[in-house]
C-alpha cells in the first residue's frame, strides 16, 4: 500500500524513487495505491486545482506502467472506512509524539498561520491508510520512515489495547539501494519544491528538457587524465545512467579519463537520451487526462476494490473494540 501526494507535478526523482517500485510490485503483491487527496487539505486550503491535480497524478502514474487493472488505484476521499478508522486511531495518539514529528514542526515554521489539527494528526491519517487494508509493505522513501514507524507503534498500541488486528507495516523496496536523482545545478536532489529548472517533470516539453539539460552545471574540464570528478560532474553521469545505453555512458567515462571530454556535447547526447525516455510517458499522461470516463471509470474501480478490503478490515475493528451491541 502506498499514498500519492497530489500536489505538484511528477518528477523524475518520484519516478526512479517510487513509481517505479510501484509498478514492479504490481506484478508479485496485491497492491492499493491511492491519491492522498484529503492529506492535501490540511497545506492546500484552496481547493479549486484539486480536480485537476489528482486526474493528472493518475494520468502520470498510469503512464508509468502502473496498471489499474492489476491494482486498486482509488482517491482516498472515495472510502469512507478511511475517515472512520482515522478517528479510532486518533484515540491512540498522542499530542506530545505528534507534536514532535518532524514534517509537522518544519509545516509549522513555513506556515504558522495555518497550524490546524489535520496537519497535527496527518500521520494518524496515513496510519489509516495503510491499516486499513492491513498492510505490511509500504513503498515509500526515505522521509516517510518517521511517519512509518508511528504507524507501527499505533497498530501495536491498537493490539495491545483491543485485540490483535492489524500487522506492522514496513517500508518496502527492492532490496537495492536508494537511487538518487540529483538535481541538475549540482546541489540535492530532484525536487518539486527546490530549483524548478534543476528538476525534470514528467510533463516537461522536449525543449523544456534540452534547455534546462543545457544549464546544467559543468566548468571546463578536468585538466589531467583520471582525475576525480566533482560532484556536478558526477550528477550528469548519474543523470545519464538512468536514461542512456552502456555504450553512450563508457564513451564519456573514457572521454573523461582521457581529459578530453567535451560537456556540451555529453549534454546535448543526455537530453536527447531524456526526451526519449520523457516524451512517451507525458504524451500518454497527456492523452489520458483528455479522457474524462475512462478516469471517472478507473477511480470507480480503484474505488470499488479497495472498499472491499477496508470494509473486511472495519469488521473486525469494531469487533475488536466492542463496538457491537446486538
Ligand atoms: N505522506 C506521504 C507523502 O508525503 C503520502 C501518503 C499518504 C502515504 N498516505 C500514505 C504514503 C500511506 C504511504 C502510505 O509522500
Amino acid at each position: 500500500m502506498s499514498g500519492i501526494r497530489s500536489t505538484g507535478f511528477l518528477h523524475l526523482g518520484n519516478y526512479f524513487g517510487a513509481i517505479r517500485n510501484y509498478v514492479r510490485m504490481q506484478e508479485e503483491y496485491t497492491c492499493y495505491f491511492m491519491v492522498a487527496d484529503l492529506h492535501s487539505l490540511t497545506t492546500h486550503p484552496d481547493t479549486k486545482e484539486l480536480k485537476p491535480n489528482v486526474h493528472r497524478v493518475l494520468a502520470e502514474n498510469i503512464a508509468c506502467g502502473l496498471d489499474p487493472e492489476k491494482v486498486a488505484l482509488y482517491c482516498q476521499s472515495h472510502v469512507y472506512e478511511t475517515a472512520e478508522l482515522y478517528l479510532l486511531l486518533n484515540m491512540l495518539a498522542y499530542k506530545g509524539e505528534l507534536e514532535k514529528t518532524t514534517t509537522f514542526k518544519d509545516k509549522v515554521r513555513q506556515h504558522p498561520e495555518n497550524v490546524n489539527a489535520g496537519l497535527l494528526t496527518y500521520p494518524v491519517l496515513q496510519a489509516a491508510d495503510i491499516l486499513l487494508h492491513r498492510a505490511s509493505l509500504v513503498p515509500v522513501g526515505k522521509d516517510q520512515e518517521q511517519h512509518l514507524e508511528m504507524s507501527r507503534n499505533f497498530a501495536n498500541r491498537f493490539n495491545h489495547r483491543y485485540r490483535e488486528v492489524f500487522p506492522e507495516p514496513f517500508a518496502f523496496n527492492f532490496g537495492e539501494a536508494l537511487i538518487k536523482v540529483p538535481s541538475l545545478d549540482g546541489t540535492g536532489k530532484m525536487s518539486k519544491s527546490e530549483n524548478q529548472y534543476a528538476t525534470i517533470f514528467l510533463s516537461d516539453s522536449d525543449d523544456l528538457i534540452r534547455k534546462k539539460i543545457m544549464k546544467a552545471k559543468t566548468d571546463a574540464g578536468p585538466s589531467a587524465p583520471n582525475m576525480p570528478m566533482p560532484d556536478y560532474i558526477e550528477n550528469i553521469f548519474l543523470l545519464m545512467k538512468l536514461v542512456s545505453g552502456a555504450d553512450t555512458i563508457q564513451k564519456f567515462e573514457e572521454d573523461y579519463n582521457k581529459a578530453a571530454i567535451r560537456y556540451g556535447d555529453m549534454k546535448k547526447q543526455l537530453a536527447e537520451d531524456m526526451i526519449r525516455f520523457v516524451a512517451p510517458i507525458r504524451e500518454k499522461a497527456e492523452s489520458i487526462r483528455q479522457d474524462q470516463a475512462y478516469l471517472k471509470r478507473i477511480m470507480e474501480m480503484g474505488a470499488e476494490k479497495a472498499r472491499i478490503s477496508a470494509a473486511a478490515t472495519m469488521e473486525k475493528v469494531r469487533e475488536a473494540i466492542g463496538l457491537k451491541y446486538y
